[in-house]
């Protein structure tokens, strides 16, 4: 393993002003998204979509990484050079989602377990070879109350998962994004969500000693410590700074270059507030502290596409908005009233 290497992607991944742009949705994912704009997922309709994304003129001055799907890593551009060479010509670094998705973890339960390690060696040399110089696995953590969910067996099971995926990748030269997503679904309060995503911090970085990876050379994206979806109480932009920032404190290691978040389904408006609100008033902090957004990012460059040639250079326009947004955040340097500015 080239610690060296490993850590000075990891640093330059999530350094500020820039952040990863996660454009890995599955076929299924991207699926219902092209669903709400009437598009057909067809192969050359996600293609034609990653390419108005990836062709975004001057997105490398707020996205240092792009996050693509199998399908995507293999697809090219209009004029045949594929997309991850593209990018890495742009100074983008290609990225690459690796798990499968997740199943039940048992026949019984609602609770789920992330699948992909079978073949993950085989498959890095692949990606490797294509362009991908990092990758990410989701683990999903869902918060029930009332039913005492999430199970220690669904934590610790995702965590020892998280943990050999992570050591697979980086014996690959590879940087490893490891994501625990505490989900907001729900009416839990930002109370549940900070113990849920302090136990499960804490079972992953257990995990990823265990397994002796090199947290130089890693990038972790969490959730931000936020209140349910459905709560009747939502916390405010300083309780979701401090609580998240207070959570990270207590249980990530300061070895780990960054931290990059997850969206999750955050407005975003919020989602670029909340960074905001952590970078502008917690300078202190041993970690990098950055995006690595899909829907915070994409919606809106998603509903100006509409499927139409003819919307293209508006879908740019409106990813460069919400990346520049994003990148003044990582130095909270980001105002709402940004957000009435023309590019
Ligand atoms: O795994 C989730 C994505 O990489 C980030 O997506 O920002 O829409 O939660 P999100």
């Amino acid at each position: 393993m080239n610690e060296k290497k490993l850590n000075q992607i990891s640093i330059e991944l999530s350094s500020p002003p820039k952040g990863i742009l996660a454009a890995d949705e599955s076929t299924n994912t991207i699926k219902k998204r092209f669903d709400l704009i009437n598009v057909e997922s067809n192969f050359e309709n996600r293609r034609k979509y990653r390419e108005l994304l990836f062709k975004t003129k001057n997105l490398n001055g707020f996205i240092s990484g792009i996050i693509l799907y199998d399908e995507t890593i293999k697809q090219s551009t209009s004029e045949g050079i594929p997309f991850p060479v593209y990018l890495e010509k742009k100074k983008i670094a290609p990225g690459i989602k690796v798990d499968a998705g997740a199943i039940p973890i048992t026949n019984e339960s609602s609770e789920k377990i992330t699948e992909g390690l079978d073949g993950l060696s085989k498959r890095l040399q692949e990606y490797k070879a294509l362009g991908a110089v990092f990758t990410k696995w989701r683990a999903i953590i869902d918060i029930h109350t009332k039913n005492n969910l999430p199970s220690e067996h669904c934590i610790e099971s995702n965590a020892f998962v998280l943990g050999r995926y992570a050591r697979i990748v980086q014996e690959n030269d590879m940087v490893p994004i490891v994501e625990p997503e505490v989900i907001m679904d729900g009416k839990h309060s930002i109370e549940d969500c900070y113990e849920v995503t302090a136990k499960t911090l804490k079972k992953v970085f257990n995990q990823l000693d265990f397994h002796k990876v090199f947290l130089g050379g890693i990038l972790l994206k969490p959730n931000m410590v936020i209140s349910g979806k459905d709560s009747d109480t939502q916390a405010s932009i300083k309780d979701v700074a401090k609580m998240t920032v207070d959570c990270l404190k207590e249980n990530v290691p300061n070895e780990v270059p960054g931290i990059v978040f997850l969206s999750g389904g955050q407005s975003n408006e919020l989602a670029t507030q909340h960074l905001n609100e952590m970078n502008k008033n917690y300078n202190e902090l041993p970690w990098n502290l950055s995006f690595s957004y899909g829907r915070a990012l994409q919606k809106p460059a998603l509903s100006s596409w509409m499927g139409q040639e003819k919307n293209i250079i508006d879908s740019q326009n409106a990813l460069f908005v919400r990346s520049k947004h994003n990148s003044n955040a990582t130095i909270g340097k980001y105002s709402s009233e940004d957000e009435n500015l023309s590019p």
